[in-house]
């Protein structure tokens, strides 16, 4: 697999995301500003989430969609359904989900990077449709974070995993948990939501570079706040370097103004059906 190019893997936003921020009229700093005017429904999200995921909760949840579900959907088909879909847990927007994916994609065409890459940015959120398969948006959105160890204080929120039992429970509060030294984060289990699922879907898809971004791009606490780095094997190291690329694209791409879903469908259709077949199981 070849190595990132453009952007170097960094917490400080390059100079095009900054511009990019600059361009949507907010400064890097005001994005994912949670003490700020956040809409009071981010930090009830944050609540119900930091409650209930348990490493119970998270282990039904991957058991219930490891089948699939009857559900036989394209991707375009699945842009669609989510089109409608406004995220809770999102202080920064309240653009449709689409005309989000497609600013994201957007700004990963204009730098130049590889196809797969471009991709991965308009698809990376199509997870979210676990908020028509009846999952509550606790369940769906908002940062992830490993569960069965220690909470980080590094969490958005931290203090709302008081009322979370699995804080009471020993086993899960020390540094490893239930985990080894460098085992690798695909031993490790995650808060349940639209990365993981989406991830599940995809696998045999992709790249492995943008598998890694789907899987983990909600995990600030990883990758921003680098903590958990003692459960990550070397190749979970190496391989965060795209998550982090990412991440500028997600964040600071977005703005209040709207793209073209018509005249930018040809394109994305065709990107499509280069890698997926016509019609996925979710
Ligand atoms: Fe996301």
């Amino acid at each position: 697999m070849t190595q990132p190019i453009i952007h170097k893997p960094t917490v400080e936003p390059s100079y095009t995301t900054l511009k990019r921020s600059f361009q949507s009229g907010k400064k890097a700093e005001q994005f994912r500003d949670y003490q700020a005017e956040a809409r009071a429904s981010v930090k009830e999200l944050y609540r119900l989430n930091h409650a209930n995921q348990t490493v119970d909760f998270v282990l039904a949840k991957k058991k219930q969609y490891a089948s699939k579900s009857s559900l036989e959907m394209g991707i375009w088909e699945a842009i669609e359904l989510l089109s409608s879909f406004v995220d809770d847990s999102d202080p920064d927007t309240e653009l449709p989900q689409i005309e989000h994916n497609l600013q994201t994609a957007e700004a990963i065409r204009k730098d130049g990077h590889p196809r797969w890459f471009i991709l991965t940015g308009f698809i990376h959120d199509l997870g979210k449709i676990l908020g028509f398969l009846g999952e509550p948006q606790w369940a769906v959105v908002g940062d992830t974070f490993p569960v069965g160890c220690a909470f980080s204080d590094q969490n958005v929120y931290s203090e709302l995993f008081a009322a979370n039992p699995d804080s009471q429970n020993p086993r899960y509060q020390s540094k490893n948990g239930i985990y080894t030294e460098g085992c690798g984060l695909d031993q490790v289990h995650f808060s349940w939501g639209h990365d993981e699922y989406l991830y599940q879907v995809v696998r045999d898809y992709l790249p492995e570079e943008s598998l890694y971004m789907i899987r983990y791009h909600s995990c600030y606490v990883m990758h921003q706040q680098r903590q958990y780095e003692h459960l990550m094997n070397a190749h979970d190291k190496e391989m965060f370097q795209w998550v982090r690329a990412f991440n500028p694209y997600d964040l600071y791409s977005k703005s209040d103004e709207r793209p073209s879903v018509a005249a930018l469908r040809p394109f994305y259709e065709e990107l499509i059906a280069e890698f997926f077949p016509e019609k996925l199981r979710w």
